[in-house]
């Protein structure tokens, strides 16, 4: 299964019995959208998120595109294989499209690796994937034996966080290795940007529908939004039809100016 382009992340959900109805309901309607992706990690709630998707995924799961983390802590070569082991229990399915370490600790990345490929030849994992690593980390990752198989690295980008345009987004397109862009609408917090809310108004789109089709523009980059309202998962489907034209690119370019030197990857 290619990865999709737009997804739904489910960072703090299935915490809140209250909420779970309506989150169930929005990462449905996600689906029937066509945001086939839902992003999710052991860490998510300790296991409350993967329960809440094996729950909306439940009936349709050959239309999904999973895509659970293992913890740094977990990521030794047998640690990585039992982490898995008890993502698919509470997914409660037989394979995970794609398994990202959620970033990188103590347990070399090696060890990883050859965790992940031990899941592959298992069947119970389709491909495997690193998150919030740096240039250097990635350049390390390719030099080691299968290192090169890395299908994803996962990193905050959005308008306000744009670093990754300096060096890790180009090198990542050089080298094939899809960018998953997390919290791609900052968490709400640019939203009330004038120049976006402008931006927004003048091609008849909400200001989050704008964000995340400026995430999109670049080829090799996916973005995975979390909502949690069937009003919100509308509104970020849309992206995938909106074009951002040339004034709409300068006047976003002014208000969230690109880098103009190599800095630190930024996470959350
Ligand atoms: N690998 C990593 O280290 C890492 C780190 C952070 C995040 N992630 C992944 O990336 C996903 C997305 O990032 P995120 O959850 O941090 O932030 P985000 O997707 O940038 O923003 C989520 C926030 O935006 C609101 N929102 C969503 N759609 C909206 C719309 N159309 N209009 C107005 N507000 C809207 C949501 O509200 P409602 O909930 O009320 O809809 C929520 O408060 C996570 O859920 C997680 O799966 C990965």
């Amino acid at each position: 299964m290619d990865l999709p382009r737009l997804g739904q992340g489910t960072w703090n959900m299935g915490d809140s019995p209250a909420k779970r109805a309506e989150e169930l309901a929005t990462l449905r309607e996600g689906i029937a959208l066509g945001m086939t992706l839902i992003d999710t990690a052991e860490m998510y709630g300790d296991g409350r998120s993967e329960s809440l998707v094996a729950e909306a995924i439940a009936g349709q799961r050959e239309k999904v595109f999973l895509v659970t983390k293992v913890l740094p802590s977990n990521a030794s070569r047998k640690g990585t294989v039992r982490a898995c082991e008890a993502s698919l229990k509470r997914l409660k399915t037989d394979r995970i499209e794609l398994y990202l370490l959620h970033w990188s600790g103590s347990h070399p990345l090696e060890h990883t690796v050859r965790g992940f490929e031990d899941l592959l030849a298992a069947g119970k994992i389709r491909s495997w994937g690193v998150s919030n690593l740096d240039l250097s980390e990635m350049n390390g990752l390719v030099g080691i034996r299968g290192g090169a198989a890395c299908a994803a690295n996962q990193v905050l980008y959005n308008l306000s966080r744009r670093g990754i345009e300096f060096d890790l987004l180009p090198w990542s397109r050089g080298h094939g290795i899809p960018i998953m862009a997390y919290t791609p609408i900052e968490q709400g917090r640019i939203l009330g940007n004038k120049a976006l809310s402008e931006v927004a108004q003048r091609l008849g789109a909400a200001p989050a529908g704008v964000a995340l089709a400026w995430v999109l523009r670049h080829a090799g980059v996916v973005a995975i939004p979390k909502a949690s309202t069937v009003a919100h998962v509308r509104q970020n489907r849309k992206a995938l039809d909106l074009r951002l034209d040339a004034e709409s690119l300068s006047v976003l370019d002014s208000a969230f100016p690109p880098p103009r030197k190599a800095g630190p990857l930024e996470m959350l």
